[in-house]
């Protein structure tokens, strides 16, 4: 661990502009210096280099970050990486920090679950090569699935032997303790004195991480009558299933290189497209892709290629999981294959060339392939093809790049015979209702509930607002209802009062952070926050103070404009910023009852809360429309 005072005099020292400087060409523009963005294709410079503030903002992408954050994003460090880099290069010493006893027994679990790992591994592939059974058994149905030698031994595939203590007496004649084999997964208690193997009579899969270690095992079942063909390790503190990729570990070099990664159903996908030469590939492990993992994916690449099986119910069921995608900014393709074909399976039937040739004549740009494909099914139904269009729009809103969307739109507008202007001023429509709900859209999210989707936007929009205020002039004294007192402390006072807690989980981590601060009367420091080792925190936090007003070229002469207008009305727009959350808050509930008069469940009290809430807000709608006098 890097401590944090080492942490804290890395910040101190690195100069961003010098940072950047070493990757791309920077040129003075005013207080700022100007380069070629490193993160999209552009001709002209809007890649912009604060050295005041200590981070970049490119205006055509909408990437954004400091130091450490360039680092991660241009070099695919991770964040301790990305500090010993900084350290490095400003001659920084780096002691790495002793731990405290909790720590000390995490790391020694961690440890612990590492070297049992590694041994089960080494374990089952003894099983697999050096034993009668594992060779009879094992070995043959790889083969027969038409592995090679080479690719089973790349993969470290294994067997684990039909006794259901193989592999637990192992452990112990090996002087492994009980407890870690327990927590380790790889077998569970069916009685006091019984332990047994998870994976008994079982091919054996070992999950990689990132730098290829052992974190846990997929077993696939041999025999028919088995209750699940795959039994899957369970999480455990080396193992977080939503953060890893299978074949990650043998893919990145491949994916960094042809700046691309195939994204695949199975194990068994992931190793037959290796035999065929084709290394750019994981697999989720039949789960829907997290977005820590694709925020894995984007260290090494902003292309995503999609292989779905070959069933049409199947690919329109993963619409919404690519969503998730678009809006981390990757570009997606896809690749249907022949039905009742999986990767694995149709790779048998094709010579290597043959099989990439099909890969690269298939692939299909995501968004344009979803559009045709949702529009051939609904060219008769009018009613249809709105929603279709609603729905592709709300994909193509999610794409944080301006250019990308315009793409789309072009190419949409001919598929769906819609004007692109119509498309575009939609799609913007749909940026700017949903704008923090975009970043909370999870892959789980049900879209029916729409009235109640755009009104939590809503709030989250205030919510939004309200945490601009705070960061970006939390500490400024003014006269709130005759008494002097910092905007911040205005804003916490209004919302309790109200009882109104943030909902949005980012803002509200803000929010409580920025409180803390304030309660203590101490100062808010930007760098705190733009510095902070929360990824989300300091893009946030870079996105609420880096506006294009105060950062872009003409920063001298729009700064004092802005900053002016704004801090001279500062108290309206605090004022209108809380009582905007307020007037949300009151409509929703509004709603809320309103919903129940409609399935008749409402009681007395409802009714007189309901007036009550329909006056406190014609009150404030009228205060806002007043300008808040
Ligand atoms: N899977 C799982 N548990 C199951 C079934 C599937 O964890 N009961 C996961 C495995 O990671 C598997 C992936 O989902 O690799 C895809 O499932 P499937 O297509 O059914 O399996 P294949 O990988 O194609 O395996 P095989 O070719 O051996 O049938
Ligand atoms: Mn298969």
């Amino acid at each position: 661990m890097i401590p944090k005072h080492t942490i804290d005099e890395i910040f101190e020292t690195v100069k961003i502009e010098e940072v950047v400087g070493d990757f791309i060409t920077l040129k003075k523009r005013g207080v700022n210096l100007l380069g070629l963005c490193p993160f999209h294709n552009e001709k002209t410079p809007s890649f912009t280099v604060s050295p005041t503030k200590g981070i970049y903002k490119c205006f055509g992408c909408g990437e954004g970050g400091n130091s450490v954050s360039f680092l991660m994003d241009k070099e695919h460090y991770n964040y301790p990486e990305a500090l010993k880099y900084l350290a490095k290069k400003y001659n920084i010493e780096v002691e790495e920090e002793e731990m405290t006893s909790e720590q000390t027994q995490i790391a020694n679990e961690k440890d612990s679950l590492y070297i049992l790992s590694t041994f089960a591994n080494t374990f089952f592939i003894k099983s697999l090569w050096e034993k009668e059974e594992g060779q009879n058994i094992g070995l043959s149905y790889f083969r027969e699935r038409g592995f090679n030698e080479e690719i089973i031994k790349k993969f470290e595939l294994g067997y684990s032997p039909k006794n259901q203590s193989a592999l637990y007496n192992a452990t112990i004649k090996n002087s492994f303790s009980k407890e870690y084999f327990l927590k380790s997964g790889l077998g569970f208690k069916v009685s006091d004195k019984v332990i047994v193997d998870r994976f008994k009579d079982r091919v054996m899969f070992p999950i990689h991480s990132f730098s290829g270690r052992i974190l846990g095992f997929g077993g696939r079942a041999l025999n028919k009558n088995a209750k699940a063909k795959y039994q899957n390790s369970p999480e455990s503190s080396i193992y977080n299933k939503s953060k890893v990729l299978y074949g990650i570990f043998f893919a990145k070099n491949q994916i960094s290189k042809l700046d691309n990664c195939y994204i695949v159903e199975g194990y068994t996908d992931v190793i037959a497209m290796h035999q065929k030469g084709i290394e750019n590939v994981v697999s989720a492990s039949g789960t829907s892709l997290t977005t820590e993992q694709v925020k894995l994916i984007s260290r090494f690449t902003k292309n995503i290629t999609i292989l779905f099986d070959g069933d049409s119910a199947g690919i329109k069921a993963s619409f919404r999981g690519v969503d998730m995608i678009l809006k981390e900014g990757m570009n997606v393709k896809v690749i249907p294959f022949p039905d009742k074909h999986d990767p694995d399976s149709f790779s048998k039937t094709l010579s290597s060339d043959d099989f990439k040739l099909f890969l690269k004549n298939n692939s299909k740009d995501f968004i344009t392939y979803k559009t045709s494909i949702l529009f051939s099914e609904s060219e008769k139904d009018p009613m249809k093809r709105v929603e279709i269009i609603k729905e592709i729009i709300e994909s193509i809103a999610l794409i944080p790049d301006y250019l990308t969307r315009t793409e789309y739109c072009k190419i949409c507008s001919k598929i769906l015979d819609v004007k692109e202007s119509v498309l575009l001023r939609d799609i913007d429509q749909n940026r700017k209702k949903g704008n923090s709900n975009i970043r909370n859209k999870g892959v789980e999210e049900k879209p029916n509930k729409e009235t109640i989707v755009s009104k939590n936007s809503k709030i989250i929009n205030s919510e939004k607002e309200i945490i601009r205020i705070i960061i970006n002039y939390g500490n400024e004294e003014l006269e709130f209802n005759n008494e002097k007192m910092t905007v911040g402390k205005f804003i916490i006072e209004e919302l309790q009062a109200d009882s109104i807690s943030i909902q949005d989980k980012l803002y509200n981590l803000m929010f409580n952070k920025l409180e803390k601060i304030i309660l203590a009367d101490t100062e808010i420091k930007h760098n705190d926050f733009v510095n902070h080792e929360n990824h989300e925190i300091n893009k946030l936090t870079i996105d609420l103070i880096s506006n294009e007003h105060v950062i872009s070229d003409n920063w001298v002469k729009r700064h004092k404009i802005y900053t002016g207008v704004e801090k001279n009305n500062l108290k309206k727009t605090a004022e209108k910023a809380i009582l905007s959350l307020k007037l949300q808050h009151i409509e929703f509930n509004i709603e809320a009852i309103q919903n129940k008069m409609k399935s008749g469940e409402i009681t007395i009290d409802d009714i007189s809360l309901l007036k009550n809430l329909i006056e406190i807000k014609k009150k404030i709608a009228s205060k806002i429309g007043r300008g808040l006098s």
